[in-house]
């Protein structure tokens, strides 16, 4: 309703603008050429586009990339029941983001049979905290020591350690730690049990080849982290933890051909960006909330947090993102956002109709609680009256909300809202003349942290 005003006429057509730049790079891209608008062809790079790894899929069946994802993945659902994914940012955010979204919220309190043979799933190497690492690694090794044999899948540890530079310090440490753990345990089996996913060239993938892992598996030289969910960086964990990566590739396939062919006015991408461009520039709402309803969506707030901050957070501009949690923050940001400074931009990501039969409030008989009155109600009842009233709430003081409204939540609609967002990131930058990839900014540290050590 917003963008109807006359005031916006333009924008429509630079956006479609963008969006010819993207599809544009896209070829550039297949062709091998780098992508403009880089000027350093190590900011040059896209979105891994899933058409092609379906494509492949289909002309070289067991041969294919995701064939042998999957046969990797199930490999190790088979002779391990943890599995340590290593990685930081870009390398693990999006995977977390899946199982997070698709997974049993309490996966790994499960047992082997509950879980269908997934292995239990832990994140390191995204920190440099010396206890959270060392009490993972305590567990690894005494699931291993209590094993009355320890060739048994229950006792056994994997690790897929992911780092497309391969020499990002924080997971290159754990993975010192992990490795040496598997390593002790289980002898030359170590060479199956870890998996590394990295660029072609550095010091993971050196290592690699000295190492004779029995799979290695690469991440595309032009693909940033952020963008790498789509690559092994997502697909491999994702495929360990029993996740359909075939309908996840489609669902961001659909959401691409959308994107090429729905016009403005109807297309999730451009409108998407549009809404936050035109807030931003018209009213200066240049803090932008997502704002979840329910923990299942978290962690994909949070991959969008560092997608959109490192892509766009440049030349003293860019949004500010914020992921929330509803109605959990309502009781601690919400304040905030309903009577703080007018800088916000509020979008809702709802998750639909739920993956089960709903829960529905007892009735008691003592109604200490007057809760009888709602007695019945199923709770996506009781949540659409929490979003509806928050929405009005915001409205009825004019602070905009925008929606995107997933039908429900599964691997094909996860794929669409990831590529959804690559998209509407990508043709942001273009939008507003930043380049989307590369992270100069986050560099700055590395450099600092590696001169610290190396002082001694
Ligand atoms: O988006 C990015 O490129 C970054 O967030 C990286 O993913 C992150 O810094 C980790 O880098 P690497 O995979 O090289 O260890």
């Amino acid at each position: 309703a917003y963008l109807a005003d006359g005031r916006f006429e333009g924008l429509k057509a630079d956006l479609e603008n963008a969006r010819d730049e993207t599809l544009n790079d896209v070829e550039l891209w297949q062709s091998g050429a780098a992508v403009p608008p880089a000027k350093d062809p190590l900011d040059a790079g896209f979105i891994q586009w899933p058409e092609e790894l379906l494509l492949d899929l289909n002309e070289n069946g067991d041969n294919s990339l995701v064939a042998r994802i999957e046969n990797c993945a199930a490999r190790i659902r088979e002779t391990a029941d943890g599995v340590v994914i290593l990685g930081i940012g870009g390398s693990y955010m999006g995977m977390k983001a899946m199982f997070d979204a698709l997974g049993h919220p309490y996966h790994n309190e499960l047992s082997r049979s509950e879980r269908n043979g997934v292995p239990r799933i832990y994140y390191e190497g995204w920190n440099v905290d010396s206890d959270q690492q060392k009490a993972l690694l305590n567990l690894c090794e005494q699931r291993a020591v209590c094993a009355t044999d320890n060739t048994v899948a229950d006792a056994r540890t994997a690790v897929i350690v992911i780092s497309k530079s391969g020499g990002t310090m924080e997971t290159a440490v754990s993975f010192r730690n992990f490795r040496a753990l598997i390593e002790r345990q289980f002898g030359d089996d170590a060479k199956r049990l870890i998996v590394p996913v990295t660029g072609d060239s550095g010091k993971l993938r050196d290592l690699s080849n000295e190492a004779g892992f029995e799979d290695v598996f690469s991440i595309p030289d032009g693909i940033g982290g952020r963008f790498s969910v789509l690559t092994p960086v997502g697909l491999l964990p994702a495929a360990v933890a029993g996740l359909n990566v075939r309908q996840l590739l489609q669902g961001a396939v659909a959401m691409t051909d959308h994107f090429r062919h729905a016009d403005y006015g109807s297309n999730a991408v451009l409108d998407y960006t549009a809404v936050g461009h035109a807030f931003e520039v018209d009213q200066g709402l240049t803090t932008r909330i997502l704002s979840t309803w329910g923990s299942k969506l978290e962690a994909v707030g949070l991959w969008y947090d560092q997608l959109l901050s490192e892509s766009l957070g440049k030349h003293e501009k860019g949004a500010t993102p914020l992921t929330v949690v509803n109605t959990r923050d309502l009781h601690s940001r919400g304040q905030q956002h309903q009577e703080g400074r007018r800088d916000k931009l509020i979008t809702n990501l709802l998750p639909g109709a739920p993956n089960s039969d709903p829960l529905t409030l007892p009735e008691r008989e003592d109604d200490h609680d007057q809760l009888n009155k709602f007695a019945g109600y199923p709770l996506p009842k009781i949540l659409q009256a929490a979003i509806d009233g928050t929405n009005q709430a915001y409205a009825d003081d004019n602070r905009p909300t925008a929606d995107i409204l997933l039908p429900t939540v599964n691997e094909h609609t996860i794929g669409q809202v990831f590529q959804m967002l690559m998209l509407a990131t990508v043709v942001e930058g273009r939008l507003v003349g930043t380049n989307p990839y590369g992270q100069p900014g986050v560099e700055a540290y590395k450099k600092n942290m590696n001169a610290n050590l190396s002082q001694g």
